[in-house]
């Protein structure tokens, strides 16, 4: 079969050899974007009086013809015809005869490749905001109703102070707010044109790239044609945000798959995220919070082969870059389902709170609350913490906790204990007390319940 590009050859390569050169397994993907920036194209083409209107209006139907048959998986793609690009070109000229071959007037695939992924690219970074709001209403949801639910807070995994159960869901809120602002950021740089830079250097046929940016809502256009064809830093940014995004997700997932053990037992994951065991009956897994963790290693591996790829590269195209399709799909493919996939167990989880109520007294986190209370009264915080110190030792050998001690405890250790320290020493008065700005105090976490929920109406 002659290539569309065969003109200067003489012979053609082994089927084996196009298949290894080919991109068109997985940039079929970007159909529907390549069809929408030919439509563009097109138009421009017949405005700027490049071809005629006639031209341009049987270009159109042809095209639209095949956005039809793409969406109903009609589209038989050969290897031999490389990619989406000369894929869709063979097929309009084999819809609407010769005329179709005017298509590429003005035009490369070098300008033609980076605008797919560019709208490809806009389009999923919406999508993937949108789910990151999702998420986010999902752990306002729970917060909203655990306000005043305490679980131990740790620092070294260790028990540290008690928090207030939604002001550590509301940490997660906030990290997925910035994840979201820099996807939302990203857009203004990802925003832009580079249709019309040619394969390189810009082309002599007297296009107006302005219009085909205004046609595909674009917000400008790439100032130098080279840069236009050559860089990939839109991806690179997509991949960092995601890879943060992943981060965070990978950290509550841990945080998921510790809680629901048998060792914690703060939550219970619903059954719809969970799996049984082939052979432990008993079994219950975390499975999709631990695959979650798992695939932000992929993620990872995406934006670290891309940048790879590009270190060193020269000005402009190089066939390298072709390469920097699959691991975007996969990063958009991946995010997506690990964002959806969270929101669900967030809104269907159990939680505990009987045992999280238990667990809060049974440690020496409110230890903290017994130095303050002395050194407020007078004493020097260094001998106060000593004082309590003594107290801790007394408990472990008495094997009991702080708010188990009496009366005369407190006493022969300081006299300036008073009755009301049981009071200071309840987890919850531990958690109410921390009312300082950003705090677990429970009014700060309503503020910030409060302001979160500003945040999502705003999007
Ligand atoms: N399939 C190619 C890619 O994804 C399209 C651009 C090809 N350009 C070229 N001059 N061979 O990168």
């Amino acid at each position: 079969m002659t290539k569309l590009w065969g003109g200067r050859f003489t012979k053609s390569a082994e089927e084996w050899v196009d298949a290894f050169g080919a991109s068109i397994p997985f940039d079929k993907e970007l159909v529907e974007e390549d069809i929408t920036g030919s439509l563009a194209h097109v138009k421009m083409l017949a405005a700027c009086d490049i071809i005629t209107d006639e031209e341009a209006k049987t270009i159109t139907q042809g095209l639209k013809t095949l956005l039809q048959k793409a969406d109903k998986n009609e589209l038989e793609y050969s290897v031999q015809n490389e990619d989406i690009h000369l894929n869709i070109e063979k097929f309009l000229t084999d819809e609407i005869g010769p005329v179709g071959g005017k298509l590429h007037t003005g035009r490369s695939r070098n300008d033609q490749v980076a605008t797919d992924m560019h709208l490809y690219l806009r389009k999923h970074t919406n999508e993937i905001m949108e789910l990151v709001k999702q998420m986010q209403e999902a752990l306002l949801g729970q917060a909203e109703q655990h306000v005043e639910t305490i679980i131990p807070g740790y620092t070294h995994l260790q028990r540290a102070q008690p928090v207030s159960f939604a002001h550590h869901l509301m940490a997660y809120f906030w990290m997925l707010e910035r994840d979201y602002t820099r996807l939302e950021d990203s857009l203004k740089r990802l925003n832009i044109s580079p249709l019309g830079a040619g394969a390189l250097a810009g082309t002599t046929f007297p296009i107006d790239r302005h219009y085909t940016a205004e046609l595909l809502e674009f917000d400008g256009i790439y100032e130098n044609s080279l840069d236009a064809v050559s860089d990939r830093d839109f991806i690179l940014e997509f991949m960092s945000a995601s890879s943060m995004i992943m981060m965070h997700l990978s950290r509550l997932a841990e945080e998921f798959i510790l809680w629901s053990s048998q060792e914690f037992q703060f939550i219970e994951l619903d059954d719809t995220f969970a799996t049984g065991s082939s052979i432990m009956p008993q079994k219950k897994n975390p499975d999709m919070a631990e695959l979650i963790r798992g695939k932000t290693g992929r993620v990872y591996g995406n934006l670290f082969s891309l940048l790879t790829l590009l270190k060193g590269l020269p000005l402009a195209y190089n066939k390298d870059m072709q390469e920097d399709k699959e691991g975007m799909f996969d990063t958009v493919t991946t995010v997506k389902g690990s964002v959806k996939i969270f929101t669900g167990m967030i809104e269907t989880m159990k939680v505990n709170t009987g045992v999280m109520e238990k667990e809060t007294h049974s440690d020496f986190s409110n230890a903290t609350e017994l130095a303050d209370y002395l050194a407020s009264k007078g004493m020097p915080f260094r001998e106060a913490h000593e004082v309590v110190g003594k107290l801790v030792l007394l408990c472990i050998q008495k094997d009991i906790y702080l708010l188990d001690l009496s009366m005369k405890d407190y006493k022969q250790a300081s006299d300036l204990f008073e009755e009301d320290i049981y009071e200071v020493l309840k987890p919850s008065t531990v958690v109410k007390r921390r009312n300082s700005a950003g705090g677990t105090g429970f009014e700060q976490v309503k503020k910030a319940i409060e302001l979160g929920q500003e945040k999502v109406k705003q999007k």
